[in-house]
């Protein structure tokens, strides 16, 4: 059975078509406080928490319901957490940081038994979590929903970093990979070129893991127009989007998509299906 969080209110709908929930009240105090109360009886349960903005209140809430199952006389927790915050920072860069990730895994791990989060920044990071901890990565929900636009396309990450996300949607399409190389030209300049691949009058999807003020696609695309390509589309799996990026990517492409891992006007992938497979939850 599942928990949904507040997080996680988007998914809702599609997740009870599919399988059931445990009733919950949650709601504010008049001084902000969080409350949450578990309606039901059971031994196992599945929460369901996304972490975007508010971010502090989303995982404190994830750690209350974690309590209130456990008071309850729930054995076993596992929580899904589709965009985990804190997930880019990751190291210490300056003395006296926090490895901010791993605070957020360890709470965590005080109430959950498994975890499951979905394009996590850094994968390696999930070795902080002590339990089984589990990256999905949606590659053919994002396959699918561009398998008829791209027709023989080609797939492309925006730097190497991100070429396993290219590939995985490349592989479930049969299409051909790769990825921008950037050299850095002046101290402001880096410029972005696309390794062995042919892209003139081909479509072009950009697979990315966050789009945020939306430079790093709009640079992309751009390029690619330049070469000659024919429709660009891009995608990200989460939609974190600064003030603006969402405008200013969709002016250059022919289509802007991300997962709703986040809830956003371009949220048009859905994650629940590989929710209910990673999980094994069922109505
Ligand atoms: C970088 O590590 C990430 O993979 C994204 O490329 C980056 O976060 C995108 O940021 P922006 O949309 O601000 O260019």
């Amino acid at each position: 059975m599942f928990v949904i969080g507040s997080g996680a209110k988007h998914l809702e709908e599609e997740i009870l078509r599919r399988a059931s929930t445990v009733a919950t009240e949650i709601k504010k105090f008049p001084d902000g406080e969080k409350y949450v109360r578990i309606l039901e009886k059971g031994k196992e349960a599945t929460v369901i928490q996304s972490m975007y903005r508010p971010q502090d209140e989303h995982l404190i809430e994830a750690i209350l319901l974690g309590d209130a199952l456990r008071e309850a006389g729930f054995e076993k927790l596992k929580i899904v957490v589709p965009y985990i915050a804190y997930s880019r920072q990751d190291r210490v860069t300056k003395e006296g940081e926090p490895i901010s990730i791993r605070a957020v895994m360890r709470m965590l791990s005080l109430y959950y038994d498994e975890l499951y989060v979905f394009d996590i920044h850094n994968p390696r990071t999930l070795e902080f979590f002590p339990g089984k901890a589990v990256n999905i990565y949606p590659a053919e929900a994002i396959a699918n929903y561009f398998k008829e636009k791209l027709g023989e396309g080609i797939i492309l990450a925006p730097d190497k970093g991100a070429l396993e996300r290219a590939r995985a949607v490349a592989d479930a399409l049969n299409l051909e990979y790769s990825y921008f190389e950037k050299k850095r030209i002046s101290p402001t300049e880096v410029q972005m070129t696309p390794v062995d691949v042919e892209v003139k009058d081909k479509n072009v999807l950009i697979v990315d893991d966050i789009i945020s003020t939306g430079g790093t696609m709009v640079k992309a695309a751009n390029i690619l127009r330049e070469l000659g390509a024919r429709e660009v589309f891009v995608v990200a799996t989460h939609g974190v989007f600064a003030e603006g990026a969402i405008e200013r990517v969709s002016e250059v492409v022919s289509e802007l998509a991300v997962t709703n891992t986040i809830p956003t006007p371009v949220s048009k992938i859905s994650i629940v299906p590989d929710i209910i497979k990673a999980t094994g939850e069922r109505a």
